[in-house]
């Protein structure tokens, strides 16, 4: 991936963010762009799941939501493709994956690739997938992290825009490791999303630089 995106000016960026679950990371940058100087806005929310906290935190700001399940599509590519057209309809400058729990595929990265950011809740290129704390705990490290990422056509595996250490503590088990990675995480997506889209960006193979 080889791309220069310039910084938005004169007006707040325009973010689309999917989410699968609980939402905390959405509420994170719902709360961020409430102020003008974030220089962003979340335009749409979107989930592949009904009935979730993350589609209320959308509704209680006033932000329009949409659901695509996959299992309402005949095949994969066409969830991808009304995904795809939808979360186009909003025209975003960045789309903010925040626990969205699907792997998007070829239409969508072919429209929005490289203006798509995901964070995951381990130091890239560790323990990739959906159960990352889980698996660090499993391995014994002592320190684990999220990683913030362009997405890319691997699980997990785009080039790397920003990373938050925490430490795995004795007696931790996935939920207070998870909490503590969280906690962290959503500073640094908020504060990475930020910088992105006020500053712009280069992607050059795997290597990232944000800023002019
Ligand atoms: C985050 O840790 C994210 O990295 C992972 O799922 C969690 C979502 O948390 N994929 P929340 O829904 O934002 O609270």
């Amino acid at each position: 991936m080889s791309l220069t995106v310039g910084p938005v000016a004169d007006r707040p960026a325009r973010l689309v963010v999917l989410v699968s679950g609980t939402g905390t990371n959405l509420q994170a940058l719902l709360d961020a762009a409430a102020e003008p100087a974030y220089g962003a806005q979340v335009v749409a929310v979107g989930s592949d799941r009904g009935d979730i906290e993350g589609l209320r935190r959308a509704e209680r700001a006033g932000v329009p939501t949409f659901v695509h399940r996959v299992a309402d599509h005949g095949a994969r590519a066409d969830w991808d493709r009304d995904v795809t057209a939808t979360v186009r309809s909003y025209d975003p400058d960045l789309v903010v994956l925040a626990g969205f729990m699907k792997l998007l595929g070829a239409a969508f990265l072919g429209c929005f690739g490289g203006r798509v950011v995901n964070t995951h809740p381990a130091l890239s290129p560790s323990f990739p997938g959906m159960r990352a704390p889980q698996d660090a705990l499993d391995y014994g490290v002592r320190v684990t992290g999220a990683t913030l990422f362009f997405v890319d056509d691997g699980v997990d595996a785009g080039p790397i825009v920003a990373q938050v250490s925490v430490p795995v503590l004795d007696g931790d088990d996935v939920e207070t490791l998870h909490e503590r990675i969280k906690t962290r995480e959503r500073v640094m997506l908020v504060e990475t999303v930020g910088r992105l889209v006020r500053e712009g960006y280069r992607i050059d193979g795997r290597k990232v630089e944000i800023g002019p």
